[in-house]
């Protein structure tokens, strides 16, 4: 049985390094009258070309064109200083994340460089099949806007990722986190293209993946801003042909998951558009997607942007009281709320395209040329503390408006008391190390 397991592998992989696999070919002849002769050109292995019970030895020959390096337990306790505390970058549902070093004497061929080494909780809700679905996607799909997968770990029970570092942590972080800075229109407006780039190239792949767990934290930034998609755990296979979904237990993370799917389990290309529409969302009103700590009609940020989006008079009432005046072009947040509208419709069918979304995000970029950047300056205050101040450029330093005054601020930006100095807006990104969940950097 083993034997045969591995022989099917081993063909897998020569088929993976031809560009078809065995089972894709099956799979393609069976349902040859349904798929268009485009999609008969698959180079992906699918996750279902894997059984759960995938070997060791089976993963990684049929990965064997992925470039993915296989780390041993040891290696990986080595780089990360024993998954020390202080290495820790943060928790989610898979488990903890530790910052680590790797260079050549680890592996031939492996740059010096800082990674982020993601170990399975054991006693933990996610396993083996999370962890199957980040190796298989990620270890094939290479694009800018994706996270970069460098290798894992298959060791008795652990499962370990090992990604490219991140320098600013989670979008999740900035947006919401205590004591850090508010992120400036432009960098916004950035992340919003970059990660609706990783989304089309997911939907306009030769065979499409549907990312199912669109949301702020699973968007890393790195030191530019520059937006990848990250945690394909939940990932699936898009609909082939004419199908227009498939049908899926019902996963992902409530207040971005579309309301279709939810009902219905139907998931397509159009539910990572609504979960989009709902960053977006975030993007422009710095509120987080469900809050619990707000009054009831406002807990669903959804429910509560909607009626305004539509409306360009009534923008000002759910941008970002942070985003303050002149800060942000009127114009591009118009544009952006009413695509953020379009993407939330209730209608899959009437959420755009996500190159659409792509195109009217970029377009929007253009209209930011002439607003003005905040600078960012801390003052000393009698206590010892440091105050956040705005400033425009060539003026004394001016209070920033009182948190409470605008009636939609939430006291998440109510301590803006730092311990570090810094300048400058630019200057802060720059130096500010990033916060994590758990607080290290
Ligand atoms: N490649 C990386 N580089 C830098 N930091 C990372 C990287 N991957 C994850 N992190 C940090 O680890 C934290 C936990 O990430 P993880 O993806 O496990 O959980 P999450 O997205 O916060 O929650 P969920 O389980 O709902 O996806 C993130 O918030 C991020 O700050
Ligand atoms: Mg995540």
């Amino acid at each position: 049985m083993q034997q045969q397991k591995t022989r099917v592998s081993w063909l897998a992989s020569l088929f993976f390094l031809c560009g078809v696999h065995p089972s894709s070919e099956k799979k393609m002849n069976m349902k040859k009258s349904r798929v268009s002769e485009k999609q008969l050109s698959i180079t992906r292995l699918s996750f279902s070309d894997f059984g759960k019970s995938a070997s060791p030895k089976d993963l990684s020959s049929s990965l064997v064109g992925s470039n993915l390096h296989i780390f041993t337990l040891a290696e990986l306790k080595l780089v990360t200083r024993n998954f020390s505390n202080t290495n820790l970058l943060g928790e989610g549902g898979f488990g903890p994340v530790y910052k680590g070093q790797v260079d050549e004497k680890l592996r031939p061929g492996l740059k010096r460089q800082t990674v982020a080494v993601k170990l399975l909780d054991l006693e933990g809700m996610q396993g083996h099949k999370e962890w199957l679905a980040e190796v298989i996607f990620l270890g094939q799909l290479r694009h800018t806007n994706l996270v970069k997968l460098i290798g894992y770990c298959y060791e008795d029970e652990h499962r370990l990722l090992v990604y490219e570092f991140m320098e600013r942590g989670s979008l999740e972080n900035h947006l919401f986190q205590k004591f850090v800075p508010p992120l400036p229109w432009k960098a916004r407006m950035r992340i919003a293209v970059g990660a609706a780039k990783g989304l089309a190239f997911l939907h306009e792949a030769e065979q499409p993946v549907i990312y199912r767990d669109f949301k702020a934290s699973n968007i890393l930034l790195d030191s530019d801003y520059e937006a990848k998609l990250s945690d394909f755990g939940l990932a699936k296979d898009g609909p082939l042909g004419d199908e227009t979904h498939v049908s899926t237990r019902v996963m992902g993370t409530q207040g971005y998951a579309a309301p279709e799917y939810i009902m219905t389990g139907h998931l397509s290309a159009r539910s990572d558009v609504f979960s989009f529409g709902v960053v977006l969302l975030e993007l422009l009103t710095g509120r987080r997607s469900v809050d619990k700590n707000r009054c009831r009609r406002e807990e669903s940020l959804v429910e509560w942007a909607k009626p305004h989006l539509r409306d360009h008079r009534r923008i000002y009432r759910i941008i970002d009281p942070c985003l303050l005046d002149g800060n942000y072009s009127t114009k591009a947040a118009q544009i952006a709320a009413s695509l953020a509208y379009q993407c939330l419709s209730h209608r899959p069918k009437s959420r755009p395209h996500i190159s659409t979304v792509v195109s009217t995000l970029q377009s929007i970029q253009d209209l930011d040329v002439d607003i003005k950047e905040p600078v960012i300056v801390y003052v000393a205050t009698e206590d010892g503390n440091m105050l956040l101040k705005e400033e425009t450029k060539n003026k004394d330093v001016v209070e920033p408006p009182a948190i409470n005054t605008n009636r939609h601020c939430h006291k998440r930006r109510g301590a803006r008391y730092l311990k570090s100095f810094s300048y400058s807006d630019t200057a802060l990104y720059r130096n500010c190390p990033t916060r994590r969940r758990n607080g290290r950097a």
